[in-house]
């Protein structure tokens, strides 16, 4: 292969999420979160693991920050834990939240590393759950209280953020489908994705108040889907699918409005998003960036018994990773291409990509994970082809800098470029993360 150039500046990241790595769930005041009510409910999260105390970030921070560094990392996409801010989801401050967070961003800066803040990666504080959670309207409020206590503590020094992570996951896989905290089945999905939205709406303005000339977005999860065969059914169905994963939230957010077939659809399943006047023009309002989340593509057939969308996932030939997601990198080209093309959203960053595969250390202290190398080095180069074809992608954060808690799947996963040994918390760069960086090093693949 000939060397692919990335333009200059273009910036080599790595992800993590509050609740996957910083244990420490109830020192310094943190109040409860969903995850971790989640976590104790039986059954709920494989082998009953939980948060704690996953990768301890909360004490090894300024070792994790010497690592990225070592790696040559440019920015560090992190989240924030709302629970360690406001332990009741609103009213009294928790300065020692604060202060944790004030710290690791002094840290990135002075390793010359550039903090990008998710505001919410899925750990709602319980007592907002309790009060009705995501389908409750007050909580898109309360959201936005908190965004703005955040922004005013950090916003001389963080320059990026990120109001949501995948509001898809928590909506449609948190309230309908049940797998992901609060783990409810055929609840209120549609009115949780809607206040998702909203509360992503009213904090873009706290956010721009708080922190001037800050660059502003969200980060969505794509399924891009492809029919299972030219058949005109099957053509509908993955549109359907397009519809509910894709469509649902980059048409508020980039058309001010909801796209008519899926309320179509979603009144069928007696469900339509409690809309009040002016939330549109809310969540339509510009923002600086869009973060893409990307693991793999969706194949559909469209099947009437299937209750629900009236659709089933097939599973191609192909390689597939630990998740069992299929390894598909030109889905990811066509994704952005189609971003670009259709919603023109400006900017766009890669904020999650990357692979799990079942890791070990191999018996000269290394760990080899040749598919993991190439599982990013084919996505990087599928970046590259749409950069190319003139998308405007301005980085890459790879999911994830180390091994993690992988939500439901407890610790069972590895996603990092860096292995976890969980007994000893020690940390050891798979031959990935040398991999990662070298190509950081050379702006090019
Ligand atoms: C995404 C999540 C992230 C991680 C990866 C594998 O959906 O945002 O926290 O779990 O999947």
């Amino acid at each position: 292969m000939t060397q692919l150039q990335f333009p200059a500046g273009f910036l080599w990241g790595s992800a993590t999420a509050s609740f996957q790595i910083e244990g420490a769930t109830t020192e310094d005041g943190r109040g409860e979160s969903i995850w971790d009510r989640f976590c104790a409910t039986p059954g709920k999260v494989m082998n009953g693991d939980t948060g704690d105390p996953a990768c301890d970030h909360y004490h090894r921070w300024r070792d994790d920050i010497a690592l990225m560094k070592d790696l040559g990392l440019h920015a560090y996409r992190f989240s924030i834990a709302w629970p360690r801010i406001l332990p009741r989801g609103t009213g009294q401050v928790n300065p020692a939240g604060l202060d944790f967070y004030d710290r690791l961003v002094d840290g990135l800066l002075e390793a010359g590393i550039t903090p990008f803040v998710t505001l919410y990666h899925w750990d709602l504080p319980q007592v907002l759950e309790d009060a009705g959670g995501w389908p409750n309207r007050n909580t898109a409020s309360a959201f936005a209280h908190y965004a703005d206590v955040v922004a005013r503590r950090l916003g001389d020094r963080v320059r990026h953020w990120i109001t949501l992570n995948e509001p898809w996951c928590s909506s449609v896989l948190s309230y309908w489908i049940g797998e992901h905290a609060p783990g409810i089945k055929n609840g209120p999905a549609v009115a949780a994705a809607h206040h998702l939205l909203l509360a992503h709406g009213l904090a873009v303005p706290a956010i721009r108040a708080a922190s001037p000339g800050a660059q502003v977005g969200i980060t969505l999860n794509f399924s891009p889907a492809d029919p299972a065969s030219d058949s005109e059914a099957d053509r509908a169905a993955a549109r359907r699918h397009d519809g509910f994963f894709n469509r649902w939230f980059l048409d508020p957010l980039y058309r001010g409005s909801y796209p008519v077939d899926m309320l179509e659809h979603y009144a069928k399943l007696n469900q339509s998003p409690p809309v009040q006047g002016g939330d549109l023009a809310t969540i339509a309002a510009p923002i600086d960036f869009l973060g893409v989340n990307y693991y793999n593509r969706a194949v559909i057939r469209d099947d009437p018994e299937a209750g629900g969308p009236g659709y089933t996932f097939e599973r191609p030939e192909g390689e597939y990773t630990h998740m069992d997601w299929e390894v598909h990198p030109d889905s990811l080209r066509r994704l952005l291409e189609r971003l670009h093309a259709e919603y023109a959203p400006g900017p766009l960053y890669i904020t999650e990509n990357g692979a799990a595969y079942p890791d070990e250390v191999a018996p000269d202290g290394g760990v080899h994970d040749p598919d993991r190398t190439r599982y990013i080095e084919r996505h990087l180069a599928a970046c590259h082809a749409a950069m190319m074809a003139g998308v405007p992608l301005k980085g890459y954060f790879v999911w994830s800098l180390m091994d993690n808690f992988e939500w439901a799947w407890g610790y069972t996963r590895r996603f990092g470029i860096v292995y976890v040994d969980y007994a000893t918390q020690r940390r050891i760069p798979k031959d990935s993360a040398l991999f990662f960086r070298r190509v950081a090093a050379a702006n090019a693949l």
